[in-house]
């Protein structure tokens, strides 16, 4: 649905040029939310604003459902944008038009009929569950309920894809999820792809099927959600994975532990996989796992656990447990101290 080729984007400010994309490449399937994750500064506002370009890239090509957008004229790029539905952080309400206004103004300048833009205005409000809402301001809206409008406005235009450039940031956790579920509404029900960048791994782990990792402008790892947060390679995937559990464990004790055997995360998928695969190799081998703490969390509709344990053993023992733990899809990451931090190595 969304295919970016090799895209690269360079911006001139006072102290020089800021590469803010270098060669991306990334491709959104017709149907799947996918969610690009980074850091302040690493290039995500660019990359989504590349792809109806509201953003041109220097380099590159930037294909919505097989139309190279940067090829077209004037008119033919409006039409395409037309099924590119985009919402942001601030909302972009207009502070002096009602609710209905707000998405009624955008469809009238399109060429709709009166009556139209009204079903369009009440479908639309419906569906993200502001209908009562319709005369008020948006003064008198709350953050989430401005951003609903903000959704049925994107959704009035019908189109097949939506950007979200960080459209939950500036939610309180509860107003999150209740929009986070709004986007799963409409990704299922509506069939739309959705294309989000976000800075928070809870906005990844509810709702995307396929994520990005950018950093310094590159996209450092890419995969299904699950395959990239099992098995993070990249220092940067394996923080975002790391900030889902917290394992406070002080360094005196995490050094001792490391000199009588092994501390590990164990990170699984699905319920009951981690704790059965440490019992059998307490059996297997000449071992004694300890769990030193452990939570479980959801990634999209499946579980996804880690464990911190201290193995006790002898290194050749460890060595094979370890190996054993992998075999059974359990990825295993040897914590030590580096410097002040504890590091995931
Ligand atoms: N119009 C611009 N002119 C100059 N530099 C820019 C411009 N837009 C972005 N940049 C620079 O490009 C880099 C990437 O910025 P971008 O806004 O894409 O990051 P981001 O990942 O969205 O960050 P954030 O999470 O803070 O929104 C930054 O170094 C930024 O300062
Ligand atoms: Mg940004």
């Amino acid at each position: 649905m969304i295919e970016l080729t090799g895209i690269s984007k360079t911006f001139t400010a006072k102290q020089g040029s800021i590469y803010a994309l270098k060669d991306v490449s990334l491709s959104v399937k017709q149907g799947e939310i996918y969610g690009v994750i980074g850091y302040s500064g690493a290039g995500k506002s660019t990359l989504i604003r590349c792809v109806n370009l509201l953003e041109t890239p220097d380099k590159g090509s930037v294909k919505v459902k097989n139309v190279d957008l940067t090829k077209l004229s004037t008119g033919k790029l409006r039409e395409a944008r037309s099924n590119i539905g985009m919402i942001f952080q601030g909302f972009n309400l207009l502070k002096t038009a009602t609710v209905y206004d707000n998405i009624a103004l955008p469809l009238k300048l399109t060429g709709l009929s009166k009556q139209m833009v009204k079903e369009r205005v009440e479908k639309y409000l419906n569906i993200v569950g502001l209908s009562e809402k319709q005369n008020a301001y948006p003064a008198e809206l709350s953050g989430g309920q401005k951003q609903r409008v903000a959704i049925a406005r994107a959704l009035s235009h019908e189109p097949e894809v939506l950007l979200s450039d960080e459209a939950t940031s500036a939610l309180d956790p509860d107003t999150t999820e209740a929009i986070l579920d709004l986007l799963l509404k409409i990704n299922k029900e509506l069939g739309i792809t959705i294309l989000l960048i976000t800075h928070e791994m809870n906005v990844i782990q509810r709702i995307c099927d396929r994520v990005a990792v950018m950093e310094n402008g590159e996209v450092i790892e890419e995969g299904k959600t699950k395959d990239v947060f099992t098995s993070p390679k990249h220092s940067t995937t394996k923080r975002f994975v790391n900030s889902l559990f917290s394992h406070d464990i002080p360094d005196e004790l995490l050094t001792n532990l490391n000199e009588s055997g092994h501390v590990a995360t164990l990170s699984f998928f699905g319920e009951s996989s981690g704790e059965p695969a440490l019992a059998l190799i307490s059996k297997k081998f000449d071992i004694y796992p300890n769990i030193l703490s452990g939570s479980i969390t959801r990634l999209k509709d499946e579980s996804f656990g880690q464990l911190l344990v201290h193995l006790k053993g002898d290194q050749a023992e460890i060595e094979k447990a370890v190996q054993f733990l992998k075999e059974q899809n359990v990825h295993v990451e040897g914590v030590k101290i580096s410097g002040e931090n504890k590091r995931v190595s």
